[in-house]
């Protein structure tokens, strides 16, 4: 039985809710036999579902599987495109270096790559990302958007804006973008989000969109060097979260929220990324190559730079530079 009848078949014993449902139903409703069904929900257990079977009234599903892969993230999954291929992985070098190979290899647009632990996970501006422990979600995203490749800095705020929402919403955290695209909370980094792209001069080739939040981790699970300056979700709430229910929500808002920009624009993102700027109106440090000084953050353009305003009044903006939050 292929992955497809697996998913199809999860998917009708979930809709029972509390019902049996017969061997034969099951059979004459995924076409395959009756023998193909039983070996089928032996793989499924491994994976980790729970099934009651009672002869003469069929199976029924018990209990969901927190286990990480493929087909449980694809199972519950209500998207259109985004993980209908799902490359998943118990341990990467970097799931951004994957969807590379993976895209210039042709992986359709919405594949997701996702793994348990990075061994050599990458930041922005080629730092180190510490994410060798499974207690995060490292995903990258595949994407082929048809928009100008100037536009493309604008995804990586509205990816920020999208992680905020959900995450706030599920966790009831209060969550700030720290410019140009870092989550934090209560002033520690909780997530980091990297955009790249393979563009020509007018045409996006692809982006792989990559973020690593700490879900699970524990403050000891962090280099010492980090301790101080890092969180998780779980160390805020203290509360050990469901990463697969994390993964299946982020990506499901993912979808909606990306058709609606495309539709709709940059306004509303601006908007929203405004709404949980970290340190808007107080002074920061800035060190360019050039000079150095003090300025208040006002905000940002719609290219994704950082407004400031210096000590003479003046507004400047920031492309890239050292700050000192
Ligand atoms: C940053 O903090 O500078 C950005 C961090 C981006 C990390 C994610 S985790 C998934 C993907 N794989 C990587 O190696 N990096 C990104």
């Amino acid at each position: 039985m292929t992955t497809n009848k697996r998913h199809e078949l999860i998917t009708i014993l979930a809709e029972q809710e509390n019902q049996y449902i017969s061997g034969q139903a099951l059979s004459d409703m995924l076409h395959v036999s009756r023998t193909a069904i039983w070996k089928h929900i032996n793989e499924l257990k491994k994976d980790g579902y729970q099934f009651e079977s009672v002869p003469n009234k069929g199976y029924r599903l018990i209990a969901k599987s927190n286990i990480l892969n493929e087909s449980t993230i694809k199972w519950g999954l209500n998207t259109n495109w985004l993980g209908q291929a799902i490359e998943y992985r118990k341990e990467v070098p970097s799931t951004q270096d994957l969807a590379h190979e993976l895209a210039r290899k042709g992986a359709a647009h919405g594949t997701v790559v996702t793994a348990e632990r990075q061994v050599a996970g990458r930041g922005r501006m080629d730092r180190r990302f510490v994410s060798d422990h499974d207690g995060g979600i490292w995903m990258s995203l595949i994407l082929r958007p048809n928009i100008p490749p100037y536009q493309a800095s604008q995804m990586t705020l509205f990816v920020a804006v999208t992680l905020v929402d959900v995450l706030e919403r599920i966790t009831n955290q209060s969550i700030k973008i720290k410019w140009p695209n870092d989550l934090f909370i209560n002033g520690k980094k909780l997530a980091g989000i990297l955009t790249e792209m393979q563009a020509e001069l007018e045409t996006i080739q692809y982006l792989v969109i990559g973020f690593g939040i700490n879900v699970n981790q524990g403050k000891q699970d962090f280099p010492k060097d980090l301790q101080e300056k890092t969180t998780s979700l779980g160390m805020e709430a203290d509360y050990k979260w469901d990463k697969l229910m994390l993964i299946q929500e982020i990506l499901q808002e993912f979808e909606l929220a990306y058709d609606h920009y495309l539709q709709s624009g940059f306004a509303n993102v601006k908007e929203k990324w405004l709404k949980h700027a970290y340190k808007l109106n107080e002074t920061i440090q800035i060190a360019t190559p050039k000079e150095e000084y003090t300025a208040i953050v006002k905000g940002i353009t719609d290219d994704g730079a950082l407004i400031v305003e210096n000590s003479e009044q003046e507004r400047k903006t920031i492309y890239s530079a050292e700050i000192k939050w």
